[in-house]
């Protein structure tokens, strides 16, 4: 197995390091695998001017699976799109087909009072979000900003065909099927053709999992939905740019978004996985972010690239134990727990597998 490490910009580097950390012990544990370090994002841009140089591509296309840190910072937002570190995932999601983008938000008991929902509501929260991540209107043509009638219009275009939506609404409806059978489809029918076909084709590929209960619900009222009754839910599919917005949301009701992994396949469960946050330059440097959802991210790695459940598990469990132990950094902490940095967090983790 090969394993390609991005540790990216900001604080990606330091949570990253954490990951491998525990990477290593499984190794010395008797998993085997390899690591090889790659750039992408900001420090790509850096070093070699583009955001996926080749020898990323190679290197990931070469990989069984890819573990991210997070890419982007503010001294690049000036720079032209193609050159931006966000431009370098979009790409590497396109280059290895990875269509498929599952991001769990799970609330940990013990942190049900972090929440800014009343622990009532998220208590036993369990959701998991499938969010298609290689078309939709991220990727869809025509788009730009051009002069009209003397004045600039910007646009973008949102675009599905029923392949596309049928091979997202296949790996929800399979998710759904092996927990509690329950699959929410979300989108906007009642005003985007795009998202009509979105409902039909779910609504078809359906009838292929009668086992699974299937709902619909339009986006506004799923941003809703999400903090009136978070456990309302199972499983949620729905495509790239909904999926972008209702993951952030749902990872607040967590505590952290500093807890959420995320897996991102393609047909063949090669994937790359990545905390769902962002690079935090604000925290980088100071050892003091959460490296909890880049660990989880390994542990989602040894699941569906590696098929490994035993050693996910161990992940998870060590890291149920930290948080039990009231070990928490900046963002999970409150009063009567204890506060510890990113390093020492990671070293928490390794003590408990
Ligand atoms: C995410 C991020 C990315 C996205 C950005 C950084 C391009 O927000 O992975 O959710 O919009 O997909
Ligand atoms: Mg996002």
């Amino acid at each position: 197995m090969k394993i390609a490490i991005l540790p990216g910009d900001g604080i990606g580097p330091e949570i990253v390091a954490q990951a491998v950390r525990v990477l290593e012990a499984l190794r010395s544990d008797g998993l085997g695998f390899e690591l090889e370090q790659g750039l992408l994002g900001g420090c790509a841009v850096d070093a070699l001017g583009e955001p996926f140089p080749e020898a990323t591509r190679r290197l990931v296309a070469a990989a069984d699976a890819a573990l991210l840190g997070a890419v982007g910072g503010p001294r690049y937002d000036a720079l032209p799109r193609q050159m931006r570190p966000e431009r370098g995932l979009l790409e590497i999601r396109k280059f290895l087909n990875l269509f498929a983008n599952l991001r769990p938000a799970i609330l940990y008991p013990e942190l049900a009072a972090v929440s800014t929902l009343k622990p009532d509501i998220v208590a036993g929260m369990d959701i998991l979000i499938v969010r298609e991540l290689t078309g939709d209107i991220y990727f869809g043509e025509p788009r730009g900003i051009e002069w009209r009638d003397s004045q600039r219009v910007g646009f973008n275009t949102m675009i599905y065909n029923e392949a596309e939506i049928r091979r997202i609404a296949r790996v929800a409806f399979q998710a759904a099927a092996k927990r509690n059978r329950k699959l929410c489809s979300v989108d906007k029918m009642n005003v985007l053709e795009c998202t009509q076909l979105w409902r039909d084709v779910v609504t078809e590929t359906g009838q292929a999992f009668p086992e699974v209960e299937l709902s619909h619900m339009l986006v506004d009222n799923a941003a809703m939905q999400l903090v009136r009754n978070p456990r309302q839910f199972d499983v949620m599919v729905t495509g790239n740019m909904f999926g972008d917005i209702l993951s952030d949301e749902a990872s607040m009701l967590t505590g952290s978004i500093g807890m959420l992994p995320s897996a991102s396949l393609d047909e063949n469960n090669k994937g790359l996985y990545e905390p769902i946050h962002g690079s935090a330059p604000d925290l980088a440097g100071k050892d003091i972010a959460n490296p909890l959802a880049t660990i989880l991210s390994v542990a989602m790695m040894l699941r569906y690239t590696f098929d490994q459940e035993e050693a996910a598990a161990r992940i998870e469990n060590a890291v149920r134990k930290v948080l039990a132990d009231g070990y928490r950094t900046a963002d999970i902490y409150e009063t009567g727990t204890r506060k510890i940095g990113t390093e020492a967090m990671g070293a928490a983790v390794l003590a408990n597998l």
